[in-house]
C-alpha cells in the first residue's frame, strides 16, 4: 500500500502544491524558490494532488533519477493521469523496452545531425523575429518563444506549413482549453495528424525530417514500427515544444530583470553559446516524477511500492552543495559544475532532445539579442503562470527598444 498522509510523521510533512498554489499564476520559479528557501530537509511528504513526496537535494535526486529499478517512469504526472492519454514512448517504457528505444532514437538526435538543423532553426528565428520587429510591446511568449519550436517542430515532422495555424490551436488548446474533454479532443487531433503523416512517409519515404529519420532507424536489424513512431512523434511534441517556449521565456524574464546581463550579450551575442548551460541551470522549470516499485528506504525514510516521488529540477539544480553561490549567473562555472544541472533530467530517460533544445534557445537568443538593444517587463500588463510538472509562462509581456539595423 503506498503512504498515507495519516501516517506520515510530523518531520516529513510539508504543505506544498506544485500544481495549484496561487503564488505559481503570479511567477512559478520565485514561488518554487520561496519553497527551497524554507526547506532544511532532503525530502518531505506532500498530501495535495493525491499526495507525493518530493525531494530536495541533488544528491538524492541524482540518486531516485539514476534507480530506474526501484524507481520507475510509468505513469508519468502529479496527480498520476495514464487514464487520460495515450502512453508516452520512451518515457512511461519499462528498462528493456526502453533501452532497444533509445538506441534506435539516439542517432536521431546526436549532435552531427542537429548541427544539419542550424540553418533552418536560424531561419525560422529571424522569420519570426521580423515579423515583430519595431514592435515596442510584445508578448515575449505568443509572438516569440511558441512560434518558433512549433515551427521547427512542423518542419522536423515534415509537416505542412499552411497546417501551422491549427497547430498553435490544437497545442494552446492541448495545455490550456478549460475543461478536460476539450483538452483530449485537441490532443486526440494531434496524434490522428501524426498518424497520418507517419502513414503518407511510409508510402513515399523522404529523407532529412525526423519521421524519416525514426522510421529508417536501424540498430543491429531492429527498426521501429509505424504506431512506435506515432507514438514517439506524440511524444515529441509534447517534450519539444512546450518545454523550448518555456526555457526561452524563463531566460527572457530573467534577462528582463537583469538589464546589465542582458547588455552583455546584445553588446556580443556570440556570448550567448557560453551561457546556455547556465541559463538552463537557473531556469530549470520541469519536476520530474518516479513511482515508487517495491518498499525502499532512502535517507533512513521508507518510500513505499506505488508512492509518487516528485524531483523538481528548478530546486535540484540549485543545490548549494553542488553548486557554489547557486542563484547567480555565472557563464564561467566549472566543466563539472555547469553539466551537472537537472534541467534535461539525469540516468537513463535523460533528455533525448537536449543537443536540439540547445541549439534552439541558443539562436533564438542570439538573434534576438542581435535585434533587441534592450527589453524590460511590461508595468502595464502581468506576467502569468502555471505551475504542474511542466511549469512555465502563460504570458510574457515585455517592452523593447528594438537596435537600429
Ligand atoms: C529546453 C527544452 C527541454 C527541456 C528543459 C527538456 C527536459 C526534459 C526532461 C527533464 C526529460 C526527462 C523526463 C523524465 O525523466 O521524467 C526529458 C525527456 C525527453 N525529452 Fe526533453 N526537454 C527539452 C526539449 C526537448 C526536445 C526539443 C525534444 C525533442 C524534439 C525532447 C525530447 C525528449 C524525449 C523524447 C524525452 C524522453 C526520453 C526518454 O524517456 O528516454 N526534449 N526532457
Amino acid at each position: 500500500m503506498p503512504t498515507n498522509w495519516s501516517e506520515v510523521p510530523e518531520s516529513l510533512r510539508c504543505d506544498i502544491d506544485i500544481v495549484a498554489d496561487s503564488a505559481l499564476s503570479q511567477d512559478p520559479q520565485a514561488c518554487m524558490l520561496a519553497w527551497l528557501a524554507q526547506e532544511q530537509r532532503s525530502l518531505a511528504y506532500t498530501p495535495h494532488n493525491d499526495g507525493h513526496w518530493i525531494i530536495f537535494t541533488h544528491k538524492l535526486a541524482h540518486q531516485v533519477l539514476c534507480d530506474a529499478k526501484n524507481f520507475g517512469s510509468f505513469p508519468i504526472g502529479v496527480p498520476a493521469n495514464y487514464q487520460q492519454r495515450p502512453r508516452l514512448i520512451p518515457l512511461e517504457s519499462g528498462p528493456d523496452e526502453h533501452r532497444r528505444y533509445r538506441r534506435l532514437l539516439l542517432p536521431v538526435f546526436q549532435p552531427d545531425v542537429v548541427k544539419t538543423m542550424e540553418s533552418s532553426v536560424r531561419a525560422h528565428a529571424c522569420a519570426v523575429l521580423d515579423a515583430v520587429m519595431g514592435n515596442d510591446k510584445i508578448d515575449f511568449l505568443s509572438d516569440i518563444a511558441k512560434p518558433i519550436p512549433t515551427r521547427v517542430f512542423a518542419e522536423q515532422m515534415g509537416l505542412e506549413s499552411t497546417m501551422l495555424p491549427q497547430f498553435y490551436a490544437w497545442e494552446t488548446g492541448f495545455y490550456r482549453a478549460p475543461t478536460l474533454e476539450e483538452r483530449l479532443a485537441c490532443g486526440q487531433q494531434i496524434a490522428l495528424h501524426l498518424q497520418q503523416v507517419v502513414e503518407q512517409h511510409q508510402k513515399q519515404p523522404g529523407a532529412g525530417n525526423i519521421v524519416d529519420l525514426l522510421l529508417a532507424a536501424e540498430v543491429e536489424g531492429e527498426r521501429l514500427t509505424a504506431e512506435e513512431v506515432q507514438g514517439i512523434a506524440y511524444l515529441l511534441f509534447l517534450a519539444g515544444i512546450d518545454t523550448v517556449a518555456s526555457m526561452l521565456s524563463f531566460t527572457i524574464l530573467q534577462l528582463a530583470r537583469n538589464p546589465h546581463q542582458y547588455a552583455q550579450l546584445h553588446e556580443d551575442p556570440e556570448k550567448v553559446a557560453a551561457s546556455v548551460e547556465e541559463f538552463l541551470r537557473l531556469n530549470a522549470f520541469i519536476s520530474l516524477n518516479r513511482i515508487c516499485e517495491q518498499d525502499i528506504e532512502i535517507e533512513g525514510v521508507l518510500i513505499k511500492a506505488g508512492d509518487n516521488v516528485v524531483v523538481p529540477s528548478a530546486i535540484t539544480s540549485r543545490d548549494p552543495q553542488v553548486f557554489g553561490a547557486p542563484d547567480t549567473f555565472d557563464s564561467n562555472r566549472s566543466r563539472g559544475e555547469q553539466n551537472r544541472h537537472h534541467a534535461f533530467g539525469a540516468g537513463a530517460h535523460k533528455c533525448v532532445g537536449l543537443h536540439l533544445a540547445k541549439l534552439e534557445v541558443r539562436v533564438v537568443l542570439e538573434e534576438f539579442c542581435r535585434r533587441v538593444g534592450s527589453v524590460s517587463l511590461s508595468s502595464d500588463r502581468k506576467i502569468i503562470g502555471h505551475g504542474g510538472t511542466t511549469m512555465g509562462l502563460d504570458a510574457l509581456p515585455v517592452d523593447l527598444h528594438w537596435a537600429a539595423q
